[in-house]
């Protein structure tokens, strides 16, 4: 299944983790709810250092890096990013230096959140670590990353930096093309016909990547991104720009219009990295009715939705969660998530 697909699998790739990732079903939750059929893609199962979407993301990051003679890797994020955890997870994989610059972006005091969870494997993973006291300037904290870079660059080094603000090429976003396509051959195997996918919306690469994959192999069942970053009026022309994007690195025609930009920011507040009483619901009945490990920032938010989605859904409904991962955060929301168990 290639079609709609360009030069996808021409571009250069690092694949450090086997696929498919399964694709289960919920029975103990659709028996609760008593509404549509479940089921889950589990892209929090890869086996590299805990797992993740961003592990489909990397791959191609990974890719231009090697192609570039890379020695060093660089990357920005939040303080809990998962996606730092799993750039030093590739680096240490391959032999490459990491540094990763941890942005201010959580107003939290709380001293687990900077000392545990993914902060903690980054540090037994051996990345250099940096800090940006300003969590929402994309720009700034890429130009900080461009002087750590250039300061690598002139000791002889070869850095390649991968930068968050948009205006580069989304090639994270290829990640979830190629994952729109193991689940449509796994669908397809399995005689599944969803009715809607539920997948979290942050930087959009996600959720952009995975609608493009989705209605490139036509497969047109709505797809619900969910903001867990900023507001869905801020996010919709976001993705709609990063399937526009993606089209020009496969050289393909976009298939996505923007009746297909479907968000909600229902279970964003009360901001990025916050947990809501409708989060911590859905992180309680995942794992205690089908074992599924969702964390407070990303898969706890989507999952809220999802479970939403499902309590207002028809019997003859089909409903697919992308789990995303993000599962090292529950350890630094320990205080977070222990009140609610009265700690
Ligand atoms: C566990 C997890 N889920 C979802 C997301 C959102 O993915 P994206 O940034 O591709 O929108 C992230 C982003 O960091 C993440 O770490």
């Amino acid at each position: 299944m290639t079609d709609g697909l360009g030069r996808l699998d021409e571009l250069p790739r690092v694949r450090l983790a086997p696929d498919p990732t399964p694709l289960e079903r919920l029975p103990n939750i659709e028996r609760e709810i008593a509404g549509p059929r479940l089921y889950v893609k589990r892209d929090d199962t890869h086996p590299l250092a805990f797992g993740g979407n961003k592990v489909r993301q990397l791959e191609f990051y990974f890719g231009e890096a090697r192609e570039q003679g890379a020695d060093s890797v660089l990357i920005t994020g939040a303080v809990q990013s998962n996606f730092c955890r799993l750039c030093a997870a590739f680096a240490a994989r391959l032999g490459l230096e990491c540094h990763i610059q941890m942005e201010d972006r959580v107003p939290s005091g709380d001293p687990l959140y900077r000392s545990s969870g993914n902060v903690l494997v980054e540090r037994l993973l051996g990345a250099t670590l940096h800090s940006y006291p300003d969590g929402e300037d994309e720009a700034g904290a890429d130009a900080r990353l461009e002087e750590i870079a250039a300061g690598l660059r002139a000791s002889g080094r070869t850095p390649y930096v991968i930068h968050l603000a948009p205006g580069h090429p989304p090639l994270g976003a290829l990640g979830y093309v190629v994952g729109a396509r193991e689940l449509a051959g796994q669908l397809e195997a399995m005689e599944i016909r969803p009715s809607a996918f539920v997948v979290p919306s942050g930087s959009g690469a996600t959720h952009a990547g995975f609608l493009f994959g989705l209605r490139a192999l036509g497969i047109d069942a709505p797809v619900l991104g969910v903001c867990v970053r900023r507001a869905a009026d801020l996010q919709q022309p976001r993705i709609l720009a990063r399937c526009g994007e993606i089209a020009k690195l496969l050289g393909v025609p976009s298939p996505v219009i923007a009746a297909d930009v479907q968000i909600t920011d229902e279970f964003l507040a009360p901001g990025y990295g916050q947990l809501n009483p409708a989060t911590r619901e859905a992180i309680m009945t995942g794992a205690s009715r089908e074992a599924l490990m969702l964390d407070p920032v990303y898969s706890g938010k989507a999952m809220a939705a999802f479970l939403d989605r499902a309590r207002r859904g028809a019997a003859e409904e089909t409903l697919v969660f992308l789990h995303t991962g993000g599962t090292p955060a529950i350890f630094a929301y320990g205080n977070v998530l222990g009140e609610g168990f009265g700690w």
